[in-house]
């Protein structure tokens, strides 16, 4: 058995967003999704299996990880050993280039890295659906950080056929996504449980699903015509559709937290003042604004005024998963 293999994966930002499950066990959404995955943000993943531990062993940037994610990384493990008929035990040590838990999807870098490192040092020989269904089983945004570029991950009719493919890799299009991080402390309501909790209470769900659906075929036309304005307004309208469903769920919830909100003015005041940007946030405070590189200087300096330079950080769109030698 190959039995060490590392590898290195970049989160992604949905511009159509999967927020909804409708089998928790095997994370399969309730509706189609598609992300940037983006190059500034990512995660390295080693995992060694030897012979002689007796419990998996798990490190985050060099600190033993706690319970629940130490769990939650093991049970992801046992998925892996059951598909190489191997019960073997692991040293994962896992560097991130990401804020964690702060709405920044550090999940889906995490453990679309760990499924790919995982599933190689485990002697498994998967292809790019194959990996991205296996990354699903840890978080369902992992499912599209296999690819890199434009990437849709497919609800499917089950387990088999809910995973993500390419819509355009990472060079198709000059983009900008400019983070704004106005909070990097853990978010206080997962993604998980917002999500469940938003699907079961809020009185618009269904509605939201429709509306994704919508979205999806829209925003693959503008990427299709590298339609920078029509991207822009299906991205923000759908992230503030998801944050509706948490606003309307019961008991209500928010993501927002103050900056977010100064950051999503200023959006709408740089876009009044004939500059073409548009936000759009996951399940954290941290805003991130779409820009072409034409605007993108002007953008960037509006914000570092706003918010201090260390809170800027310019990405652009990035590669799937790529392996360690
Ligand atoms: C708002 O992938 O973190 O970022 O599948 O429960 O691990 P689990 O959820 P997770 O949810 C991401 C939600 C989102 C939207 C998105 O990335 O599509």
């Amino acid at each position: 058995m190959n039995n060490y293999a590392k590898a290195r994966a970049h989160t992604n930002i949905a511009l159509v967003k999967y927020w909804g499950k409708r089998n928790a066990a095997l994370k399969l959404p309730t509706t189609n999704s598609l992300s940037l995955t983006l190059d500034q943000f990512y995660t390295d993943t080693s995992v060694q299996f030897d012979d002689h531990l007796t419990s998996d062993q798990v490190t985050l940037n060099n600190h033993r990880l706690d319970e629940p994610a130490a769990r939650r990384v093991t049970d992801f493990l046992n998925i892996v050993r059951n598909q190489a008929g191997i019960t073997t035990k692991a040293i994962v040590k896992t560097t991130n280039n990401v804020p964690t838990a702060a709405g920044l999807a550090s999940s889906a870098s995490g453990f679309a890295a760990l499924a790919a490192a995982a599933s190689k040092a485990s002697g498994l020989t998967l292809n790019q659906r194959e990996l991205s269904r296996l990354a699903r089983r840890g978080s369902g945004s992992a499912t599209r950080s296999i690819d890199g570029g434009f990437v849709e991950w497919h609800k499917g009719i089950g387990d088999r056929t809910s995973f993500a493919t390419q819509v355009a890799p990472a060079d198709y299009w000059d983009l900008n996504v400019i983070a704004i991080l106005v909070n990097q402390q853990p978010k206080k309501m997962s993604s998980s449980e917002g999500m469940q909790l938003s699907q079961t209470t809020s009185p618009y769900y269904h509605e939201w699903e429709k509306l994704c659906q919508r979205d999806l075929k829209k925003l693959k036309i503008a990427i299709k015509n590298r339609n920078f304005n029509d991207l822009g307004t299906i991205a923000e309208e759908n992230a503030m559709r998801m944050h509706a469903l948490t606003l309307s769920a019961a008991p209500d919830f928010c993501y927002f937290d103050a900056d977010s909100l100064k950051a999503m003015r200023l959006v709408h005041q740089l876009r009044e003042s004939g500059i073409p940007c548009y936000f759009t946030m996951d399940a954290g405070p941290n805003v991130k604004v779409l820009v072409e590189p034409e605007h993108r200087e002007s953008v960037v300096s509006t914000l570092q005024a706003a918010f201090g330079p260390d809170h800027i950080v310019v990405a652009a769109p990035g590669p799937g998963v790529q392996y360690f030698r």
